[in-house]
């Protein structure tokens, strides 16, 4: 289980400082582990799908509103984080950005890309249980993994973002087969993940770049708004408990595929299993709370199997949907599905 370890892992682990690092070290590491994977096959181009060049771009209205677009995912702090000088701009409630979990700007094959998306919408969304457009999509990201609040439709900011993310999926069809999308879809374990072996293998593994308390480590000084060299992974300024990344399957497979980060879907450096168990430990920690949970997923026949929190309608435990083992739930939603008192998710 532990063979597939890579020199990266290796690295962080011999280095791993007792208290936290200066900044200037920590970069000096990392480069020092973007180097150890670049020499492992860099498989991005890998996609059947090629994500066109920003620099094509003409330097016309659409070109620029683009642009601003990726910058507004890749430095969101900077432009409607918590801490902007106008109170009128600050949507984000964290001092996140949209690419520290849609990688590299949201190009990067199981990094959560952010192409072969825009064209999928509107679509039927079970967290809602209706139609939503793009911009409610990323609103649903606003309210969840940012724990702020939704953009105007027409907002500058949010018309930006729409824009680049058209821009990241010209020439797709909807529905058009493309490979790298998500973050995986490694096999699951038949026992539930442990957040006890999944506290060790952080401390190991990943605190030297996300704190050991979880906090991350801050770009200039707090109401800066300069955002994170390395994002909180919990506490007030994380994602919140309706994120996306607070459920189980999605942040395992996300940190298998990229973490430690530099980390590509072909080459994880966690096993399977640690990966599973460490993901186990971030979601079980402490971090905002949206208000409301309950209404999601009105359709409860339809809520994912890892959703943290309840209600639920298939008699499993809160535990059990938190960390797993999932099978069973799902066999248990399955006979739910087929009675005839839930027609409507037959049809989906
Ligand atoms: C803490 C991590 C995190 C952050 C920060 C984040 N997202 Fe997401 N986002 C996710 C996850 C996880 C999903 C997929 C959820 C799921 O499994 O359906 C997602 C899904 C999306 C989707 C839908 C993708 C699809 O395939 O339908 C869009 C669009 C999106 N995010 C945009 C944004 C934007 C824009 C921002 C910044 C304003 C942002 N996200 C910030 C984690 C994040
Ligand atoms: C070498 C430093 C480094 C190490 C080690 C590392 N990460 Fe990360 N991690 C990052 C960076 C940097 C980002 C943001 C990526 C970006 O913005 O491009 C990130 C993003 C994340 C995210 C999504 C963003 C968020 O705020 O939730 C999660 C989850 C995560 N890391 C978990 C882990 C886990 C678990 C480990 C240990 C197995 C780990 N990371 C090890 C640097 C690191």
């Amino acid at each position: 289980m532990m063979e597939r370890r890579s020199a990266a892992v290796d690295l962080v682990r011999a280095l791993r400082p007792a208290a936290p690092l200066p900044l200037a070290l920590v970069m000096v590491l990392t480069l020092a582990i973007c180097d150890v994977t670049a020499q492992q096959a860099d498989t991005r181009s890998e996609t059947n799908y090629a994500v066109p060049d920003l620099g094509s771009l003409p330097d016309d209205a659409q070109g620029r509103l683009v642009r601003r677009g990726r910058d507004l995912v890749t430095a969101t702090y900077a432009h409607i984080g918590p801490e902007v000088s106008d109170p009128a701009k600050r949507y984000a409630g964290n001092n996140l950005a949209c690419r520290n979990c849609h990688l590299d700007a949201g190009i990067k094959r199981f990094g959560l890309p952010l192409w072969g998306v825009s064209e999928e919408y509107p679509r039927y969304d079970a967290e809602v249980g209706q139609d939503i457009s793009i911009e409610q999509r990323v609103n649903g990201c606003m309210k969840r993994s940012m724990n702020g609040r939704a953009m105007p439709t027409n907002a500058p900011e949010m018309k930006a973002i729409v824009a680049y993310l058209g821009f990241l999926s010209t020439g797709v069809t909807a529905g058009a087969p493309l490979t790298g999308k998500g973050a995986g879809n490694m096999p699951e374990l038949d026992r539930a993940a442990d957040p006890a072996r999944g506290r060790l293998i952080y401390a190991a593994t990943c605190a030297l770049c996300h704190g050991l308390d979880g906090g991350g480590i801050r770009q200039g000084l707090p109401s800066m708004a300069e955002g994170f060299a390395f994002p909180p992974l919990w506490g007030p300024q994380s994602f919140n408990d309706g994120a996306g990344m607070n459920r189980l399957i999605t942040a395992a497979n996300f940190i298998h595929a990229n973490m430690p980060d530099g980390t590509s879907y072909d080459h994880p450096q966690l096993s399977v299993e640690e990966a599973w168990d460490v993901a186990a430990f971030v979601v079980a920690q402490p971090r905002p709370q949206k208000a409301d949970l309950a209404l999601d997923f009105p359709d409860r026949a339809t809520k994912p199997v890892d959703t943290p929190y309840g209600p639920y309608l298939d008699g499993y435990s809160e535990q059990q949907h938190k960390f797993g083992p999932f099978g069973p739930i799902r066999e248990a939603l399955k006979l739910l599905q087929a009675e005839t008192a839930y027609p409507q998710t037959l049809q989906r």
